[in-house]
């Protein structure tokens, strides 16, 4: 939320509340991804670059393809306009998701190769990359966790240096997370993705 939301809702609550309220129910008919998917492009046609990395990164949690988003800014072509669309496509290149990344785009999912489990080690988080992802495991025994380094926030590519002890600290908002759990700890509301994995042969594998 901007400074101005917050300053409003402190100073007119009524006022806003209304108008959050309108907000939720106008899309009350939509399924969760069309609404997504609007609201993507409500931030692209205002151009406001936290709200689009904040709408996307929701759309993706929810379900949507990269492949729908992409179509969806294309759809709304007459409205946007090309600067707008190149503006948003500049952002997504920045944020460097794998997803969009031309090779992944229409790549089903399927088990990578992560490590082997011996070169886990116990009662700590390692810092791995696989198939172009950087990834967080917390091993405890028998017990093992792969999460994605991406903030659940806005998608920032979360560096190994951001560990100390279990907490791992996204540094862009500072969204903070036990790396026992996955959940976050301060500011944020949401928790760390974590992969289905598995173990073969004595190697480590994750599904994405
Ligand atoms: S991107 Fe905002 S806290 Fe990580």
């Amino acid at each position: 939320m901007s400074d101005a939301l917050n300053y409003l809702i402190k100073v007119r609550p009524e006022a806003m509340g209304a108008y959050f309220k309108f907000l939720k129910k106008a899309g009350d008919h939509l399924d969760t991804r069309t609404r997504d998917l609007i609201s993507v492009i409500t931030k692209v046609a205002v151009q406001t670059e936290p709200g689009f990395r904040q709408y996307l990164t929701r759309a993706l949690r929810n379900g949507a393809s990269p492949q729908e988003i992409i179509d969806a800014l294309l759809m709304a072509f007459p409205v946007l306009g090309l600067a707008k669309i190149v503006w948003a496509t500049d952002i997504l290149l920045q944020m460097d998701i794998p997803e969009f990344r031309p090779e992944n785009l229409d790549a089903p999912p399927q088990w990578h190769d992560i490590a082997a489990v011996s070169a886990v080690p116990d009662g700590e988080i390692s810092f791995f990359e696989a198939a172009g992802r950087h990834l967080f495991v917390y091993r405890q025994g028998e017990d093992l966790k792969v999460y994605d380094s991406r903030c659940p926030h806005q998608v920032t590519d979360i560096p190994h240096l951001a560990l100390e002890g279990h907490k791992l600290t996204c540094p862009k908002h500072h969204w903070a997370f036990d790396v026992q759990t996955g959940q976050c700890v301060a500011i944020g509301d949401r928790p760390l993705r974590q992969f289905d994995h598995r173990v073969e042969g004595g190697r480590l594998l994750a599904h994405w």
